[in-house]
């Protein structure tokens, strides 16, 4: 297995893509419309806070389980379990990630279509097919269906061909697309009428609001899914790692470009809003609160970029595009969780393995989009609220109290010998093993 294993040809590699799997419509979407929701800048400072003290520790635990296993999930895990329990455990956290994966694409797959017939809509106007247009932004199943499934097919398309041909080299092609969209966005948006008001509230915080659970939990929520933490997706993006490279700084240098694009991204949005509320459109909701949700990307949005005229239709070109691609950059470890599992264990074939795989996930997105009132957001909510902050508690478990201290710390030390002087090497093995669960813990419970 070793040998027929890929994995990145360089840092940058890993780093485009696992930033591009942390990258995603969690950043660009769901980050802009949480601090909207909760009351702007305090929710942008407790996100900060999460992100660093809790979700990068977990990340990291995530990343040596793979780098440490070079394998899939299970195997990794399995690699440092001793007892028959352990193994038994090891395979229901392992695959339980593989699940969530899966789950989490089925429905990321929907949304990534809506951005996709979003991204087309202004190029049919453009070209006079008016009701072309219109039929790409109205909600119809078959738009729906069409739209994942062609989703779907590029996730698939681009994981068939492995990790350096596909991950790597389409992660490095994307997210540099991906950042000079966003600022030159933000640098158009920030000069209209009204935006200063929205850079006010979005940087503005009512330090009152910091400490209210709901605002905590959103916050933890939303770091955990930008990490894209608890679902095998970085255990595998670590195996692919070369023992060489000093993964703790890697780690780190990942969380800072996925929280600085969530923050970006709040630079774009929030006074984009206030700018739409120049134009006459409405941005709050009946109860004062800030529209957040699909409403501010499918409504507030669109209106705001219809009333531009014709510089309107490229400014909203270049933002569904930015969604998309920051989607298909994410879609794609979500896929390679199960994939390189079926790999590893099951000796399948990648590109069949990948077709399969994928085109059962499909089906599932169909019987969502067939029962989309209900299912969206009962299967979001499982996978996200539910099954990532579980799976990622349990593997700071794994590696706190299961795996050998000694080996542990051997394999912090690979790629970087003189750790033992860092801040990261006399903290994190206590902290991950002490503090992570029971914070996890806490904010879990807090939820229920
Ligand atoms: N992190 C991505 C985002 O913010 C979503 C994502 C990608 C993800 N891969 C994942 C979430 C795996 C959970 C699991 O949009």
């Amino acid at each position: 297995m070793g040998v027929s294993r890929g994995g990145f040809s360089s840092r940058i590699g890993f780093i485009m893509a696992a930033a591009g799997s942390a990258v995603g419509l969690g950043n660009i979407w769901g980050f802009p419309t949480q601090t909207a929701s909760n009351g702007g800048a305090a929710f942008v400072l407790v996100y900060l806070v999460l992100a660093f003290c809790l979700a990068y520790p977990a990340f990291m635990a995530e990343l040596l389980i793979g780098r440490y296993g070079q394998a899939n999930a299970v195997t990794s895990l399995q690699k440092m379990s001793h007892k028959l329990w352990q193994k038994r455990f090891a395979f229901i956290v392992g695959f339980g990630g593989i699940i969530c994966a899966a789950l989490i694409l089925s429905f990321y797959g929907i949304l990534a279509g809506w951005m996709m017939s979003y991204a087309i809509e202004p190029l049919a106007k453009l070209m006079g097919f008016n009701e072309v247009a219109q039929w790409l932004v109205d909600q119809s199943l078959i738009r729906n269906l069409a739209f994942t499934a062609f989703f779907m097919l590029l996730t698939i398309f681009i994981i068939r061909r492995g990790v350096e041909e596909g991950i790597e080299k389409w992660s490095k092609r994307l997210m540099p697309m991906l950042i000079a969209l966003l600022i030159l966005l933000i640098i158009y948006v920030v000069t209209l009428d009204g935006a200063l008001e929205g850079l006010n509230a979005y940087l503005n915080p009512d330090f009152s609001r910091v400490l209210e659970p709901d605002l905590l939990i959103s916050a933890l929520g939303q770091a955990f899914f930008s990490l894209s933490l608890g679902t095998s997706v970085m255990v595998i993006y670590g195996s692919y790692i070369s023992k060489k490279e000093d993964l703790v700084s890697l780690g780190a240098q990942v969380t800072l470009i996925d929280v600085s694009i969530a923050f970006l991204a709040g630079l774009l949005i929030i006074p984009a809003m206030y700018v739409a509320q120049a134009q006459g459109v409405a941005i709050f909701a009946e109860d004062g609160s800030l529209i957040s949700g699909s409403s501010l990307v499918f409504t507030v949005l669109p209106s705001l970029f219809d009333g531009m005229g014709a510089v309107g239709l490229f400014v909203g070109f270049g933002f569904f595009v930015l969604m998309t691609i920051a989607a298909l950059t994410s879609s794609i470890s979500m896929l390679e969780g199960p994939v390189s599992y079926a790999v590893e264990r099951h000796d399948i074939e990648r590109t069949k393995a990948t077709t399969f795989i994928g085109l059962g996930i499909l089906a599932l997105s169909v019987i969502i989009v067939l029962n989309i009132e209900f299912m969206l957001d009962l299967v979001a909510i499982i996978s996200t609220q539910y099954g990532q902050p579980i799976i990622a508690m349990l593997c700071s478990i794994f590696v706190g109290w299961i795996w050998h201290r000694n080996s542990l710390l051997a394999e912090i030390k690979q790629g970087h010998e003189n750790i033992e002087n860092t801040l990261f090497w006399k903290i994190w093995p206590w902290y991950v093993k002490y503090i992570c669960p029971t914070a996890i813990a806490i904010v879990f419970l807090h939820s229920l």
